[in-house]
């Protein structure tokens, strides 16, 4: 009952806008690097992490759908999976104060680290320190807009408004502040009053990065506050550590082109008030001609708002339903003759051993048939060499109900969140001359 009656007032006040932000006509430009662009690693290495990090992902979103498929719906959008790939850079503030934040299309908040710290993990750049800026305001408790993050009954007159959002087993905690934003590489744009997460306290999950940029379908993501009905990211070559990758917002966005495939997006019946997720429908997967047996359920979402597909810029490989999983692995078992390698010292699970003599046979492409739009994988963006011994198949299988497609499977596509018209539209691109 209580949960009917927050999701009707939530509906209601969606018809206000929650920020009134004259921005953007045209929209700006940022740039993202990967986690590990600096770090100055071996092929392998990168490889062994990004395994590490795509495993962890797993088992926060483990946690969440724990919490949804007991119908916790309390905050219950807040739990989502934890960890990016990608920082964007962007400045707080008035004078601005420079800052790298995660960028992760799979949860809403914007928060950065503030001081005073009562418990904050390290950061490559200073803290942010509301008291030395000039346009840094306070959200009261009775703010009628936040109601699931700042939960107080009856709050006295000068209450403001405190949070904890939690990421499975990551969480933020502070202020809801509002402040200004600097965003765009060459041409900058700055946007006042964006509601933000002050944090004071940062789980340890964090540790060495000063924040993260929401860009979920929720009404706190940076999208929904902008008021951009679209953006779209190019993520260069995954083993590209010279160049960053294009984030477009507003109308700069936009792609057009014979080569532009669309689907819908698809709706949690369950998520409230709003899905942060973007879900696809996946119809089916071939490896070249090979259309593998996998029933169209294995993908579907469930009315308890378990399963389903999503795409993620967070999860670095793609993690597909045992079934589904068992079917692309026992295809690529059947065309490929080279002795089978254990890949569990690199972080993989199918892996095949290239003696000197020996080299892989070039592969079939791998075929994602999204509702009215194949996504063709080229080899390069399904199997990889992890050292000159080992090549492996970079898919998981995701022992939950849940499918996610992964950023590795992502790279040399520019990709389209058509928020407005519920579109995700994709093309090949060399994304480093974009
Ligand atoms: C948000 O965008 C919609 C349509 O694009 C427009 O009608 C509305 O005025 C915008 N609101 C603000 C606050 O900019
Ligand atoms: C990067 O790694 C290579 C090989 O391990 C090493 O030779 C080189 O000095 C390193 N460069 C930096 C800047 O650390
Ligand atoms: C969750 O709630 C829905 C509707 O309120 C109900 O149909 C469903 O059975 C519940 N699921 C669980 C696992 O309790
Ligand atoms: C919130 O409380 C302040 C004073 O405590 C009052 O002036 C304001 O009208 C209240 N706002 C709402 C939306 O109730
Ligand atoms: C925030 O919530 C998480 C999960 O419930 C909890 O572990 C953590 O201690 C909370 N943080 C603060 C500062 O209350
Ligand atoms: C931003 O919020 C502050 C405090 O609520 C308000 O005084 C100011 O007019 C707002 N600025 C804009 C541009 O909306
Ligand atoms: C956080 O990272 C710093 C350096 O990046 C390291 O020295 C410190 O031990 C880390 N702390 C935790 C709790 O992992
Ligand atoms: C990276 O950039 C540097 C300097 O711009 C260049 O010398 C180097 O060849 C580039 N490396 C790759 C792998 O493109």
């Amino acid at each position: 009952m209580e949960i009917k009656i927050r999701y009707l007032i939530t509906l209601f006040l969606f018809s206000f806008p929650i920020a009134s932000v004259s921005l953007v006509n045209n929209g700006f430009r940022a740039e993202l690097s990967h986690v590990d662009s600096k770090s100055n690693l071996t092929q392998t290495e990168l490889l062994y992490r990004a395994a590490t990090r795509t495993k962890h992902r797993l088992s926060r979103i483990k946690r969440m759908q724990l919490f949804s498929s007991t119908n916790i719906t309390s905050n219950m959008h807040s739990e989502v999976p934890t960890l990016g790939e990608y920082y964007m850079d962007l400045a707080i503030g008035t004078p601005p104060l420079l800052y790298s934040a995660i960028a992760d299309t799979g949860s809403d908040l914007i928060w950065t680290q503030c001081t005073p710290c009562k418990k904050c993990v390290s950061q490559p750049t200073p803290i942010y320190n509301p008291s030395k800026s000039s346009t840094v305001s306070s959200i009261p408790c009775n703010s009628t807009v936040y109601i699931d993050l700042c939960s107080v009954d009856n709050p006295p007159p000068s209450c403001f408004c405190s949070y904890n959002y939690t990421y499975g087993t990551g969480w933020t905690s502070g202020t809801l502040d509002k402040e200004t934003f600097t965003f765009g590489t060459s041409k900058s744009v700055s946007v006042p009053n964006i509601t933000f997460g002050c944090s004071t306290s940062t789980s340890d999950d964090f540790n060495g990065s000063a924040g993260l940029v929401g860009l979920g379908r929720g009404e706190l993501s940076l999208t929904s506050q902008l008021n951009t009905s679209m953006f779209s990211y190019c993520l260069t070559s995954f083993f590209d550590t010279n160049s960053t990758s294009p984030l477009l917002l507003g109308p700069l966005a936009k792609f057009s082109g014979t080569t532009v495939k669309s689907t819908q997006f698809v709706k949690n019946p369950s998520m409230v008030p709003t899905n942060t997720y973007y879900y696809l429908s996946l119809q089916g997967i071939s490896l070249g001609t090979n259309n593998l047996a996998i029933q169209p359920a294995a993908f579907a979402l469930q009315s308890d708002g378990t399963g389903g597909f999503i795409i993620d810029s967070g999860t670095t490989f793609t993690l597909l339903v045992n079934e589904a999983y068992i079917a692309v692995k026992s295809a690529i078992e059947s065309i490929v003759t080279l002795p089978v390698a254990d890949g569990s010292t690199v972080g993989f699970d199918l892996c095949y051993f290239v003696g000197s003599s020996s080299s892989p046979r070039s592969m079939p492409n791998l075929i994602f048939h999204f509702d009215s739009a194949d996504m063709v994988l080229p080899e390069d963006n399904y199997m990889v060499f992890v050292n000159q011994d080992l090549w492996c198949l970079t898919i998981f299988s995701s022992d939950i109900s849940l499918s996610i497609f992964g950023n590795f499977q992502q790279q040399n596509f520019h990709i389209l969140y058509d928020v407005d018209k519920e579109v995700l539209s994709f093309t090949p691109a060399n994304c480093a001359t974009i």
